[in-house]
């Protein structure tokens, strides 16, 4: 008899450059642990980060914006995504990066305000009517296709469900069992089915099924109490983009052939102001009358000396109007001009001093010889490579001297050498190796210095 064993739905997981952070690694008294999280060092910034998520997260913060300021390779972009890591899946994090308001189509400001009304979800509560209960039966009626040929189709679907309190039978729209379907619900199963719109939930599986296997990975849910037809709180999260975009083109449906249609539509209907002002108002009514509650999350802008000038006098009064998130820059440079600035004015970050006045700034600093070392170990381990202790201190070091990026790079090609010497683990061979195979950039710069005559310019 053949065995197959059933792999658990979690997802192998691809290595990315951060990967192996897995939030801010702060203990219970809010001070950052030299190492956690897979994070190391940089504790001042990890500390201002976690106060930045702490307020975020008692929605005591919109409206703010920080700058995580440092040189390359000093971990801000790490910290953002730990921040969201923090904030966990109810808080919209959008990430994104200066250049990308640069399109030929939509205006710089108009990229910006969406990525704004990204970062500011809502979240609604409904009372809708439904169906609740424990699944007892689903029994499909087959009738002859109406369009002929051989196959049969779904006339109809009987449903049973039952409560604490008793059970209904219900006659349900072939639509219907494609959601039944598309749930995957069983026979014990709880499930909700809005009254309205049919579209099906499934909650969690009964808990009198429970003892049925002794691994599994289902969430038992107990038997729902009162009657299976009633009114149920039902609680959505929003961004204000979704209602923008849903209302622009309210045609669309919920299946996947209206998503599609969505996609595949040409020319993007336009998000005007005028809409959002209406959205705007609708969603104020929400929140006078209690329905629904506003959550501001965070617009992430990496590289924020890539935006110009219009910008940043857009970010000034985007950041001071009643609805707005909180935003986090970062960026890596020095003193530089600003874009579309003239010329003389050089300013801080690329930031002029207007919106640089409104900032928050958290610095990074370069890591020290130690640290590189324990950041390539926990790399090491997230790629699955074995290093030797020396090879280790030796990654380090080529880290110090260029930077801590080169230094985690030169892992997987390392690995590689190893491999075809033959060897297991990465030795300090394997890493001399690599590191000639692969320049850093301040060798190639060096080289091109030089020989400055031999390259074009
Ligand atoms: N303190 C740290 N602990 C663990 N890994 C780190 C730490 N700091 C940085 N890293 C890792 O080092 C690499 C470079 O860091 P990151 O991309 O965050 O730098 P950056 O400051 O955003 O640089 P740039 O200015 O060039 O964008 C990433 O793979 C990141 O995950
Ligand atoms: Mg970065």
């Amino acid at each position: 008899m053949k065995i197959e064993e059933i792999k658990n739905s979690v997802k192998e997981q691809r290595v990315a450059s951060h990967s192996h952070i897995r939030g801010l690694g702060l203990n219970s008294e809010g001070f950052a642990e030299p190492v956690a999280a897979g994070f190391v060092g940089q504790e001042t910034a990890r500390e201002a980060a976690s106060v930045i998520a702490d307020l975020i997260k008692a929605k005591r913060f919109a409206g703010r914006a920080v700058l995580f300021a440092g040189a390359p390779g000093t971990g801000k972009t790490a910290i953002a995504y730990a921040i969201s890591q923090e904030l966990g899946p109810r808080v919209p994090f959008c990430p994104m990066v200066g250049s990308e308001v640069y399109s030929s189509e939509i205006k710089k400001t108009e990229v910006l305000m969406e990525n704004f009304r990204r970062a500011i979800g809502l979240r609604v509560k409904e009372t809708k009517e439904v169906y609740e209960g424990e699944v007892t039966e689903i029994t499909p009626e087959e009738m002859e296709n109406p369009l002929g040929g051989y196959g049969k189709s779904i006339s109809q679907v009987v449903l049973g469900l039952k409560t604490a309190k008793g059970t209904k039978q219900l006659k349900l729209d072939p639509s219907i069992y494609e959601s039944l379907l598309r749930e995957k619900v069983n026979v014990g199963d709880i499930i909700y089915i809005e009254a309205n719109t049919g579209s099906v939930k499934r909650v969690g599986r009964s808990d009198s099924y429970a003892t049925e296997y002794d691994l599994e990975a289902d969430e038992y849910v107990p038997l729902p109490k009162g009657d299976v037809h009633k009114k149920r709180e039902v609680i959505q999260d929003v961004t204000l983009h979704d209602l923008d975009a849903a209302n622009a083109k309210p045609q669309g449906g919920q299946d996947i052939i209206s998503m599609m249609g969505q996609l595949m539509k040409p020319k993007k209907t336009e998000i005007t102001e005028k809409l959002r002002q209406e959205i705007n108002k609708v969603v104020n009514k929400y929140i006078e009358q209690g329905t629904a509650e506003l959550i501001p999350g965070v617009l992430f802008i990496d590289e924020v000396h890539m935006l110009d000038i219009e910008c940043f006098t857009y970010l000034n009064r985007a950041l001071e109007s009643t609805i707005s998130p909180v935003v986090i820059l970062a960026s890596n440079r020095g003193l530089c001009h600003v874009r579309g600035a003239d010329s003389e004015t050089l300013a801080p970050h690329g930031i002029p001093a207007d919106l640089l006045d409104r900032l928050l700034i958290v610095r990074t600093s370069p890591y020290t010889l130690h640290e590189i070392e324990i950041i390539l170990e926990i790399r090491a381990k997230v790629e699955g490579l074995t290093i030797d202790k020396e090879a280790l201190s030796k990654a380090a070091s080529i880290g110090v001297a260029s930077s801590v990026r080169y230094a985690i790079q030169l892992l997987t090609p390392s690995g590689v050498v190893a491999e075809i010497n033959g060897r297991t683990s990465i030795s300090v061979e394997d890493v001399e190796a690599a590191s000639e195979l692969f320049l850093n950039s301040k060798a190639s710069a060096q080289i091109v210095q030089n020989s400055l005559a031999k390259w074009m310019s």
